[in-house]
């Protein structure tokens, strides 16, 4: 098999090497069965990264040309290649699922955050060494003493607990009792359940555009219309909801007032009252995810939406992957007494209760009061992160908009005219850095193109390299695009 790979060309590499290996396919040169070169070896003879290769492979792997296996490498497919996924069947009315959900770029995208050589600002994660590793052993191994923390616990969670995250959540504004407080599996699973029991898949869920791509694939996955309303620098465009509202009377809107994800935005504190009394008035109930709202940078955060709700409008949602450690897979749900046993049923048919072991090692940790500090740390560790990351951004992201976050994890970009997200985040990956395309935030399908930069796992060097990068890149496509601007004015003058 004969590859020429031309580094001047438009394509990415990575197209170049997939569209040439698939034609030989398509031709038949290459038979089904025919053991394909290893990643190295194609890396080596080409002199192009190991990266390149493996998104060239897994585009061909996702046209389902090419299967690949676990120490015995990659072949040609051999049953003839049939559609990626089957195609869903959809009930009547309901919405097909965003374009990228069906495309593998999500899992790749998730791939490619482990990839030891990337620069990795995919995940909104924080970096190993922000977590507080010696007392959560120490709690852990305590917490193992006792046999019945290997037992089944009660589905509402561990009562120390709750009674813990009731104390904690005193920080958000929220005065509640630990009887309305239900224990989940992160905050994923309390959107899950929430969605679950309240609303059927024939119902609307509103959501801000953009927002955490979590809660659009969970819709998707339910067959579940998603309508998005704009978020402007002050949070959720109140109008715009209103006229949501009076179209389809939703029956929940899922919203990150706090340090929103991706955008950073939080929602001014006038919208808070008025989205309270929009849901009084359209009668539905909102979902704050508020994962975000102990990390704030410069002022106070502001008190969660849920300080505010004195009609049991607001279904509270806090997880801990955020500020502790997201392996403890633990979070916690706040619920007025009139929801929480319909919400409870849900989650026992879910998992039956979360792990006591890991909800006991937490409450001690809890208990001890050590997140207090904990969170002290953390705020100066990823703020020093952020400023990174701004300074890098005003030096090499010219031409793109922005706004610092005051809290959360996410810097949002707004990239240039005429760049095509999905090549930029593959090319990117060439480079060895990691991005999350904008598209992944949005319901539908729009003509801007962002990128999330998430900028809590890298030290802050890593992140200004990475940022360089990114901004070498976007000069490129720059150059790439006047290019083809000026050839394309010489063939029209040509015709004239
Ligand atoms: C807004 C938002 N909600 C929820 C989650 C998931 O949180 P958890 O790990 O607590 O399930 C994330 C993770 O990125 C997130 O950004």
């Amino acid at each position: 098999m004969k590859l020429v790979l031309e580094r001047a060309s438009e394509l990415p590499l990575y197209r170049q090497l997939a569209e040439q290996i698939r034609e030989y396919i398509r031709s038949g040169a290459l038979s089904p069965g025919t053991r394909l070169p290893t990643v190295r070896q194609l890396a080596a003879e080409h002199g192009i990264t190991r990266l390149t290769v493996q998104t060239a492979f897994n585009e061909l792997q996702a046209l389902g040309l090419v299967e690949s296996f676990v120490g015995r490498g990659s072949f040609v497919a051999e049953k003839p290649p049939v559609a990626l996924t089957a195609p869903l069947k959809l009930r009547e009315g309901a919405q097909p699922p965003p374009q990228w959900f069906s495309q593998t770029l999500f899992a790749d995208m998730l791939r490619l955050a482990d990839h030891p050589d990337l620069i990795s600002m995919v995940s909104a994660i924080p970096e190993g060494n922000a977590i507080p590793l010696p007392e959560l052993q120490r709690q852990l191994k305590q917490a193992a003493r006792d046999i019945s923390a290997f037992m089944y616990g009660p589905a509402q969670g561990e009562p120390e607990l709750r009674e813990e995250i009731a104390h904690l959540l005193l920080d958000r504004g929220i005065v509640t009792s630990p009887d309305t407080v239900l224990i989940t599996t992160g905050a994923q699973q309390g959107m899950d359940i929430v969605l679950r029991t309240l609303a059927t898949p024939d119902e609307v869920l509103v959501v801000e555009e953009p927002t955490y791509p979590g809660v659009i694939e969970l819709a998707a996955q339910r067959q579940q219309r998603v309508v998005g309303v704009p978020v402007d620098e002050h949070g959720i465009m109140l109008e715009r909801l209103e006229e949501v509202c009076k179209t389809y009377r939703p029956c929940l809107v899922y919203t990150i007032p706090t340090f929103h994800n991706p955008t950073g935005v939080s929602l001014s504190s006038e919208r808070r009252q008025q989205i309270l009394q929009m849901a009084r008035t359209y009668d539905f109930y909102l979902i704050e995810d508020d994962v975000y709202g102990f990390l704030s940078y410069r002022e106070p955060a502001p008190l969660a939406l849920k300080s505010l709700d004195a009609e049991g409008r607001v279904i509270y949602l806090l997880g801990f992957s955020k500020i502790l450690a997201p392996g403890l897979r633990l979070g916690a749900l706040v619920a007025g007494n009139g929801l929480l046993p319909e919400i409870l049923s849900t989650k026992r048919t879910s998992d039956l209760t979360c792990s006591p072991i890991l909800q006991r090692c937490l409450s001690g940790y809890l208990r001890k009061r050590h997140l207090t500090t904990h969170l002290q740390k953390l705020r100066h560790f990823y703020q020093e992160r952020l400023e990174a990351v701004c300074g890098a951004a005003e030096i090499h992201l010219s031409g793109c908009g922005w706004r610092k976050p005051e809290g959360g994890l996410c810097f949002w970009v707004n990239l240039p005219q005429g760049i095509n997200e999905r090549d930029f985040y593959l090319e990117a990956a060439e480079r060895g850095v990691g991005i999350m395309p904008g598209r992944a935030f949005f319901p539908q399908l729009r003509h801007e193109a962002y990128m999330r930069l998430s900028f809590g796992s890298n030290p802050p060097q890593r992140l200004i390299q990475g940022i360089s990068l990114l901004g070498e890149l976007l000069e490129e496509h720059g150059r790439r695009r006047l290019a083809l601007a000026s050839r394309a004015g010489r063939a029209v003058a040509q015709v004239v």
